[in-house]
């Protein structure tokens, strides 16, 4: 099949290049030339493992193109996939769907749309729900025979390519059968793979992707907000959680303690949820979520308060190594990231802070130009009094503890993402410590190998 796929961001960029390798021809539409120049050249213009492979492949095979210009898009096909984003807007914390209306009214302005009485637009962007009926009005009042579907994104950033190759479901919120012959038909290597298929109103299907993102936040707040109490009564958050997530019903993912959850979906997803339930009358449905955020917000600070007693209570002279920028591993965004909020605050409370990221660094200097980077890590910890390990990377949990003691000026680390092994660090001379988790201290210490919550 013929399709487009307008906006090419996160999740425009990965959804062309796997629904090419799927076999249809598509044509990826932005309005940022570099960003299309970028993608023409089979470069992915952010991290995103196996992504430049499909780019390569797609453009080999003919079957991927990219262009800035809508008009072109409008002729190539009747099916456009609508992957452009919906920032949050700074005061209300709505979704802000000027992106999405935009793309839609230049495909309309097209002479060629709808004329051959098919066009259909796959709605992608995660949108407050009614937004698929309200654009199909708008849709229909220029182009009479065009139609809107939602089909909801779950890719996760680090693994889109895998997500969007083997999702775990297809949801398909269509008004029409021709909508969902016509997703049956471009899902259709999928379906034969066994992937569920479910089909459903465009309500729902806004609704399922919000509801879905809304729940993993509430995991990952309730199971900090248990580190706060753990913290108060020296109980231990991690054992908690591995006992909590062995029964089935509750399950271990997403219930790792630590800094909280960033990037550009949860955070802004949550807001905009609130936001649009307010508008509705419902804002009693989902007060809990402010809570969420608010308990997300609460671990950037709580892990700024614990570097800050572990120094001696003032950062004024003290340096810090921060290891890790991106919101999480297997990624190079930062936006909304926990790891540079609390770099950032660390620094303008008075520390001298150095950050390592292994593929974060532009991005994040971008972002934060007055922290300091570097993509050594035992430059980053040179003479640092406490080092904050604030974005689980692989290579962070190989590094050698009792090296990285030499380097440092007091071997004490805050492990803000529970997952550096307490007894090789402690056994390496380190004193070390997680938010909800007894201060682990190195055998020799006076207080022996366990230590009193922090
Ligand atoms: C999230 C959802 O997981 C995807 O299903 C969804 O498609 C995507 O948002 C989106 O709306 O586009 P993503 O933002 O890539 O995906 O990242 P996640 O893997 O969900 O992680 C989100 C944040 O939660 C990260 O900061 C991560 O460090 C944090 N997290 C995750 C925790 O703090 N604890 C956990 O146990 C798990």
């Amino acid at each position: 099949m013929r399709l487009t796929v307008i906006g090419t961001g996160y999740l425009g960029a990965v959804h062309a290049a796997c629904m090419a390798e799927s076999g249809h021809d598509v044509l990826g539409v932005d309005v940022d030339p570099a960003r299309i120049g970028a993608l023409t050249a089979a470069r992915p213009p952010f991290y995103e493992p196996g992504l430049a492979d499909l780019l390569w492949r797609g453009a080999e095979a003919g079957r991927l193109r990219f262009t800035t210009s809508l008009a072109q898009a409008a002729g190539f096909a009747d099916t456009h996939f609508v992957c452009v984003g919906t920032p949050q807007q700074p005061a209300s914390g709505a979704a802000d769907l000027s992106h999405v209306e935009a793309a839609v009214d230049a495909l309309t302005s097209s002479q060629r749309l709808g004329t051959d009485g098919g066009t259909l637009l796959i709605g992608k962007s995660t949108v407050p729900v009614g937004t698929a009926d309200r654009l199909a009005r708008r849709l229909r009042a220029t182009a009479a025979n065009a139609d809107v579907a939602w089909n909801p994104e779950f890719l996760r950033e680090g693994s889109a390519v895998h997500d969007t190759l083997r999702p775990e479901r297809i949801v398909a919120g269509v008004r029409s059968a021709h909508a969902e012959a016509r997703l049956r038909e471009i899902y259709a290597p999928l379906l034969a793979a066994g992937v569920p298929f479910i089909s459903t109103d465009t309500a729902t299907a806004e609704l399922v992707k919000l509801a879905s993102n809304a729940f993993l936040a509430t995991k990952i707040s309730f199971i900090n907000a248990m580190a706060e109490v753990c913290d108060a009564v020296a109980a231990d958050v991690t054992t908690l959680a591995r006992a909590m997530g062995a029964d089935p019903r509750i399950g271990p993912r997403f219930l790792t303690p630590g800094l909280g959850f960033g990037g550009g979906c949860l955070p802004k997803d949550i807001r905009a949820f609130v936001a649009r339930a307010e508008e509705l009358g419902l804002a009693e449905s989902v007060a809990f979520l402010r809570e969420v955020d608010e308990i997300n917000q609460r671990q950037r600070r709580r892990t700024v308060g614990l570097a800050e007693r572990l120094v001696g209570g003032s950062f004024e002279n003290r340096c810090v190594a921060v290891l890790g920028a991106a919101f999480k591993p297997g990624s190079d965004d930062v936006r909304d990231s926990p790891a540079l909020a609390v770099a950032d605050a660390v620094r303008r409370r008075g520390a001298e802070v150095r950050v390592h990221d292994p593929e974060a660094i532009d991005a994040a200097r971008a972002a934060h130009p007055e922290l300091q980077f570097a993509l050594d890590v035992n430059k980053v910890c040179e003479q640092a009094d406490v080092v904050l390990h604030l974005t689980d990377w692989p290579q962070y949990r190989a590094l050698d503890p009792a090296a990285l003691a030499e380097v440092v000026r007091i071997p004490t680390v805050v492990d803000a993402r529970h997952s550096l092994d307490p007894v090789a660090w402690s056994r390496a001379g380190w004193t070390l410590c997680a938010p909800g988790r007894p201060r682990l201290c190195p055998p020799h210490a006076e207080d022996g190998v366990v230590g009193p919550p922090h």
